[in-house]
């Protein structure tokens, strides 16, 4: 056969492989951000974003002396549960929950048993479940408030999404179930309440026991702000988090870039693997 033969044969293989493949990944990739604006679109439907004024003047509950911490962040997360949908609809703030749950495809993809930690009123696992019918998706958080409109969210979408009312560090799952926990800015709510050497030595705590939850191999995903200017400490901590708890860190990405609609502040993502 002569080299144009030749050629025009290699590009039809390759044409055809490619296709194939890429009707695989249709199959099997079903996110995009389109569909995840349609579905928040939806959700936020006539929602006022929140104004500075009603933003300053919150009025948070006022903490008894000997409250244990569990009980201040409840008590806190309650009484935020209303604004905090109202802020989650902010374009911004829509704009990173997208990019974040785009990342997450591929795991989903690899994953039956899925747990969304600190999920808030349920946006997230609402949506994932939508696109992921089969899989069977768990979510729980501190707030009853927060977990009384997650629920309503799921029987209005009719969606399975088993939610319940628990904490970090007292969770009612068996060890190693999940194949993919993912934790939407949830891990760092203490950090007012608590000094910094207590913090760290909580949330290095914390990481591990939320990785014992994870089968062999299973994958965490994590976000957390981090400043325009200066180091973003919170990074670092993760990392060395994950390695005292035996993860491999797979990934870290930018998923939202500091500018004057998030205050300056961005969002980052980690993925870690559970080695053992
Ligand atoms: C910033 S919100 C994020 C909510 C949700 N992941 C999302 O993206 O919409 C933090 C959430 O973590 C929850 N949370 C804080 N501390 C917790 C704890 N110790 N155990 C369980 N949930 C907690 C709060 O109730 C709140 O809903």
């Amino acid at each position: 056969m002569g080299g144009a033969d030749e050629e025009e044969v290699h590009d039809n293989y390759c044409k055809t492989r490619f296709n194939n493949i890429y009707k695989d990944l249709c199959s099997v990739f079903r996110m995009n951000s389109e569909k995840f604006e349609e579905y928040i679109g939806k959700e936020f439907d006539g929602m006022k974003p929140p104004t500075v004024e009603e933003l300053v003047s919150v009025k948070l509950p006022d903490f008894q002396p000997f409250q244990s911490l569990n009980k201040k962040i409840r008590a806190y997360s309650d009484c935020m549960a209303d604004l905090r949908e109202r802020i989650y609809g902010m374009p911004y703030q829509r704009e990173m929950r997208g990019n974040f749950l785009m990342q997450l495809e591929q795991e989903l993809v690899q994953s039956n048993d899925i747990l969304d930690a600190g999920c808030g009123t349920g946006l997230d696992v609402c949506f994932l479940q939508m696109q992921y019918p089969e899989k069977r998706f768990f979510a729980y958080d501190i707030s009853h408030k927060n977990i009384r409109r997650a629920r309503a969210r799921a029987e209005r979408l009719q969606l399975p999404v088993r939610f319940i009312v628990a904490e970090h560090d007292a969770l009612p799952f068996a060890q190693e179930i999940f194949d993919l926990m993912y934790i939407n800015e949830a891990l760092l709510e203490e950090e007012p309440f608590l000094d910094t050497t207590r913090f760290i030595q909580m949330f290095f705590e914390r990481f591990g026991t939320l990785c014992t939850y994870l089968r062999s191999h299973g994958i965490m995903a994590t976000t957390h702000a981090f400043p325009a200017e200066g180091t973003d400490t919170l990074h670092f901590w993760h990392l060395y988090a994950a390695e005292q708890a035996g993860m491999r860190h797979l990934e870290h990405t930018i998923i939202y870039e500091p500018d004057e609609r998030s205050n300056y502040f961005g969002c980052a993502m980690n993925k870690f693997e559970k080695t053992s």
